[in-house]
């Protein structure tokens, strides 16, 4: 389903977080939106963004309500989440408040005041048993995470028929002030030589960060609705992942040892056989995902420019 778009006013959440940072640049560059940046903090991290910024906890209904009111959006861009797999089995309840609750409070005023909710959520609420995954395929969430990102879903959803779900996976890229991901750790640790282990047995597909926001962006722009898979164009293990981004950094590949999922005794369980099929979106969206060694090539890129290589 996709219609030409009416938005104009559109407010992000989470906008200090690594896709809220990509999002906010990529809709304030372009003048037939009025962006209103919200997260946590009292500022925002990013300076070079023509956009408002008001202070927003998403867990805060009132707050929510009296922004969302204030504000008039035509859409909201959730982009505020509690993401680390890890803490959110340990500290389920405040998962949930974020994960869910927080959610909740979106969908609530979005359908009250009939604004389209655009979500993001992950590979996660799949158990990895016989990924790649379309968007049709049966949830079953094996971590907390997951449990909350499938329930975070649910919540849009019963937001009414306006709404966007885009799930992705292995999101990497280079933020500001964001928390560290998987592909920057490799490149701190590989360019300083340090030996490291990883996993030949969590499959799937790995995300440039600009990719995503990009498919946020047509989206928006195209009016779609419903599930989207969205994420880099083509699949392997995070072993492989790591491989490839030695060859494209110049870096010795023999730092670089397999080890499997289990070894690691993490706190959350991870879908292992997972990924997800990126059709869809391309051929709705109209837009091409990054293959892997292309998403490390830009990165590499950034990294560059910014002098951190
Ligand atoms: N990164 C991945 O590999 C990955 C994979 C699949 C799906 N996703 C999904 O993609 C989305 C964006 O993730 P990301 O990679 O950009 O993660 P991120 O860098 O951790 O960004 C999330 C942001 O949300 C903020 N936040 C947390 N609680 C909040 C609250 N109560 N109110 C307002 N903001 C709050 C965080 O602030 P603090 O840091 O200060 O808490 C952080 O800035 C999330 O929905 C995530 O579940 C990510």
């Amino acid at each position: 389903m996709s219609g030409t778009s009416q938005f104009q006013r559109i407010l992000v959440t989470g906008a200090n977080g690594l896709l809220g940072q990509k999002v906010i640049q990529l809709f304030s560059r372009d003048s037939r939106f009025d962006v209103l940046a919200t997260a946590k903090g009292e500022t925002l991290l990013l300076d070079d963004v023509s956009c408002g910024y008001s202070s927003l906890d998403i867990t805060d209904r009132k707050a929510v309500r009296e922004l969302v009111k204030n504000f008039e959006p035509d859409a909201i861009i959730n982009c505020a989440a509690m993401t680390h797999v890890d803490k959110c089995e340990t500290e389920k309840e405040a998962c949930w408040k974020i994960n869910v609750d927080g959610v909740r409070h979106l969908a609530e005023i979005s359908k009250a005041l009939d604004i389209k909710l655009v979500h993001v959520s992950t590979d996660y609420v799949f158990d990895g048993k016989n990924g790649p995954y379309r968007e049709d395929a049966r949830v079953n969430p094996i971590s907390y995470y997951g449990k909350s990102k499938l329930a975070s879903e649910n919540e849009t959803l019963a937001s009414g028929p306006d709404f966007l779900i885009f799930r992705t996976m292995v999101v990497y890229g280079l933020g500001t002030g964001t928390k560290s991901n998987f592909a920057i750790w490799l490149v701190q640790q590989l360019k300083d030589n340090k030996p490291v282990n990883i996993v030949t047995d969590q499959i799937g597909n790995s995300t440039l960060v600009e990719d995503l926001a990009e498919a946020i962006y047509h989206g928006v722009i195209k009016n779609v609705h419903g599930i989207y898979n969205a994420a880099g164009s083509d699949i392997g293990s995070r072993f492989d992942f790591a491989v490839k981004l030695a060859e494209v950094f110049g870096y010795n590949k023999k730092l670089i040892s397999p080890v499997l999922t289990a070894s690691l005794n993490q706190p959350a369980p991870r879908p292992l056989n997972s990924g997800l099929i990126i059709l869809k979106a391309e051929a709705e969206l109209g837009m091409k995902f990054s293959t892997t060694e292309e998403g490390l090539i830009r990165f590499r890129q950034q990294l560059k420019q910014a002098g951190l290589i």
